[in-house]
This record gives C-alpha cells, sequence and structure tokens, in this order.
C-alpha cells in the first residue's frame, strides 16, 4: 500500500523523467536508490534486449554462466568469499539473517539465536527482516515478530557492548542508516561493533542496500568506515532498475549452509545478473571517481544553502546519499516545492528531505537540482 505522488511517470532519460503529459522532472531520488545509471541508459538497453533475445531465466536447478560472473565481480570488491542472488532488499536481510542462524545452528551453537539492531534501522517489510527494523510504526500492526531481537542506540557504544553477548547469532547494521533519516555510524560506534565482534564471535550483517555499491564513492561502506562483515546484503543499484539482490558471505558462512536449505526462483536469472554485470562495468569503469567528484560538488552546493537557509538544521551523508534536516512542517513543503519546480526529492524519518540522485549525474545536473532547491528553501522557510 502506498501514498502516491500524483504524476504518471512514462519514461525517463539519463536524469530526468517525464509525466505523461510530457513534463521533465529532474530526478534525485532515482526510485529510492535504483536507477542508478539513470533512465535508459543505452547501454543497459542494449543488454537487456540481447539477453532478451538469448535466455532470460533457467531457475537455479541449472547453471548459467552470468551468476559466476556477477559473484566473482562482488566477491573481488567485497573480500567476502561467496554470493547468493534473490530478487529484492528484504530478500537479502532474510536471507542473511537465515545463514547467520544456520551458521550457529552448524556449529552445534543452537540456543545462539538473538539478533542486535539498531534504534532507527530500516531493513524491510517481510516477518525477518521487519523484526529488525526499528520503526514501531511499521511493526506493531504485524507482532508477534521474530524473537530475540534487541535495538541499541547507535550513537550509545556501550549499550551495544552490553547487548552482544555469547547467545547474539549477529548484529545487524547499515553503515549509513538510509530511511532512518541519512545517518553514518560513528567511529566510536564502528569501534565498538569491532571489538563486540572480536569477544563474542558474533556475526556482522551489513546492509548496504541503500549505501552501498557505488552510492558513496566506495563499493562498500563498511570498508569506508572500517568495518569488516561476515555477511552483507545487497539490492538497489545493483540491477540499476532490474530487481535483484545479492547476500555475500564469508568462506566459514558459506560453509556452514547445504542445499536446500535456501532457495528463490527468480534469484539471480540471466536477466537481472546482466544489468548487474553492466552496472558494475559502469562502476569500476570511472563510475567510483565520477560518485566521489559530484559527491563532493553536491555536498559543497547543500552547505552553502544551509548558511543561507537557517532552517536546515543538519546536512548528513556521504557521496551522493545525501540528508538535510529541517522541521517536519518545512519538509513537506520543501518536498512538494521541488515537485513543483520539477525536481523529485523525498522525505525520510518525517524531517529529512534525501537526495539519492544518478551516479552518473552531470555537474550541470547538480547545479540546477542545488538552484531548484535554493528557490524551494525560499518559498518555503
Ligand atoms: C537499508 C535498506 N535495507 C533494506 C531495504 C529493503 O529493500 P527492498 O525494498 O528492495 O525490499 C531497503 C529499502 O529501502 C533499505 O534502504
Amino acid at each position: 500500500m502506498y501514498n502516491r505522488v500524483p504524476i504518471v511517470l512514462t519514461r525517463g532519460e539519463g536524469s530526468y523523467v517525464y509525466d505523461i503529459a510530457g513534463h521533465a522532472y529532474l530526478d534525485f531520488l532515482t526510485g529510492i536508490g535504483v536507477a542508478s545509471l539513470g533512465h535508459a541508459h543505452p547501454g543497459l538497453a542494449a543488454a537487456l534486449a540481447e539477453q532478451a533475445r538469448t535466455l532470460l531465466h533457467t531457475s537455479n536447478l541449472y547453471f548459467h554462466p552470468l551468476q559466476g560472473q556477477v559473484g566473482r565481480r562482488l566477491t573481488a570488491l567485497s573480500g567476502l568469499a561467496r554470493a547468493f542472488f534473490c530478487n529484492s532488499g528484504t530478500e537479502a536481510v532474510e536471507g542473511c539473517l537465515k545463514f547467520a542462524r544456520r551458521y550457529w545452528h552448524t556449529r552445534g551453537e543452537t540456543a545462539r539465536t538473538r539478533i542486535v539492531a539498531l534504534e532507527r534501522s530500516f531493513h524491510g517489510r517481510t516477518f525477518g527482516s521487519l523484526s529488525v527494523t526499528w520503526t514501531p510504526g511499521y511493526r506493531t500492526p504485524f507482532e508477534p515478530l521474530l524473537d530475540g531481537v534487541a535495538f541499541v542506540s547507535p550513537t550509545d557504544p556501550e549499550a551495544l557492548d552490553t547487548a552482544v553477548g555469547s547467545d547474539v547469532a549477529a548484529i545487524i547494521l547499515e553503515p549509513i542508516q538510509g530511511e532512518g533519516g541519512i545517518w553514518p555510524l560513528s567511529p566510536e560506534f564502528v569501534d565498538a561493533v569491532t571489538a563486540a565482534c572480536e569477544r563474542t564471535g558474533t556475526l556482522l550483517i551489513a546492509d548496504e542496500i541503500q549505501c552501498g555499491l557505488g552510492r558513496t564513492g566506495a563499493p562498500f561502506h563498511s570498508a569506508t568506515l572500517g568495518l569488516r562483515p561476515d555477511l552483507m546484503a545487497l539490492g538497489k543499484a545493483l540491477g540499476a532498475g532490474v530487481p535483484i539482490g545479492a547476500i555475500l558471505m564469508s568462506q566459514e558462512v558459506a560453509d556452514a549452509i547445504s542445499p536446500g536449505d535456501h532457495g528463490t526462483t527468480f534469484g539471480g536469472n540471466l536477466l537481472a545478473c546482466r544489468a548487474a554485470l553492466v552496472y558494475l562495468d559502469a562502476m569500476e569503469h570511472g563510475g567510483l571517481a565520477r560518485v566521489r567528484v559530484a559527491g563532493a560538488r553536491l555536498a559543497d552546493g547543500l552547505r552553502a544553502l544551509a548558511t543561507r537557509y537557517p532552517v536546515i538544521t543538519d546536512i548528513r551523508g556521504a557521496g551522493l546519499m545525501r540528508g538535510l534536516e529541517m522541521t517536519e512542517a518545512v519538509a513537506t513543503r520543501v518536498v512538494a516545492g521541488a515537485l513543483a519546480h520539477n525536481l523529485l526529492v523525498n522525505r525520510t524519518a518525517g524531517r529529512v528531505v534525501r537526495l539519492l540522485p544518478p551516479l552518473t549525474i552531470s555537474d550541470g545536473e547538480i547545479d540546477e537540482g542545488l538552484q531548484i532547491l535554493d528557490t524551494v528553501l525560499s518559498e518555503a522557510q
């Protein structure tokens, strides 16, 4: 069920989408961090058309060459040994939770089932991923959820230390909390996570679905922070618009899982893997460097706006993942005003205007978006 913005989008090109009446919108949201190469990317379109003419789907009863190619690329980028493919972010989180439990079960520690998650977290809407999602409004109507989940404040390293004992299977975290309001984890909290994992052997699950795969200018933001996850959940940008999710895991975790423990009909089919290969090519051949430059330009522009508009009380994020905090009333007006001026952004955690432009955005388009935000902020404050 969705509260939809009342426009009907029928096509896109680069950083713009067009509605049914032909109006262009500069897309600073990319379908919530998904259209990573912008819209109607010619290389992606050609690859998908060719794949559609060749072979789309085999199921996971058989091998096909593309899963291995994507898997090798992701394992090389992450340092994690193995990949499992699924279709969405929430499924990737589900798989991570199952594999973490399976790891301890295989090792004979069958009571080691607890999960530690963070306040402000968002990991998805299925029962497992919802169980580690913090927002009470998302959870309460569906309770009871999974037993044994404890939430810790991401600003309280000591609370994390207390919560993680030898009965905890895994800690799950977003290196930058996305839906929760674009909150990067602090170095102190990162140190506490690393110490708790080293002290107890607890597995670390990094949810890189929103902040990973190039959005911050690095393949994975957990590595930027110095975290060493045992499992990683991926989605969104990986398929550049084609649904695909992936779980990356260490060899130790993979060794604990047996065929039949988990599976999916569509996961990692040829169409999705072909899209991922196009995306990974673009990301590795100049894409990451471009995000770092573009992200710095966007951040400079946002900081300049904040000096002129005191309604902006904080700017957070990295690369092309940025949040502007203001009151809920002003944030609501800014999002509506941006739409009226043909800029797509959204509001998350009530009071944060979220920017997730395409990773291919040009300098001129960044400046255009900043100019629109300038106009909108002057009207909204
Ligand atoms: C950090 C994070 N985890 C999980 C999810 C769920 O992904 P999906 O909507 O693809 O199921 C999201 C989606 O916004 C997310 O941002």
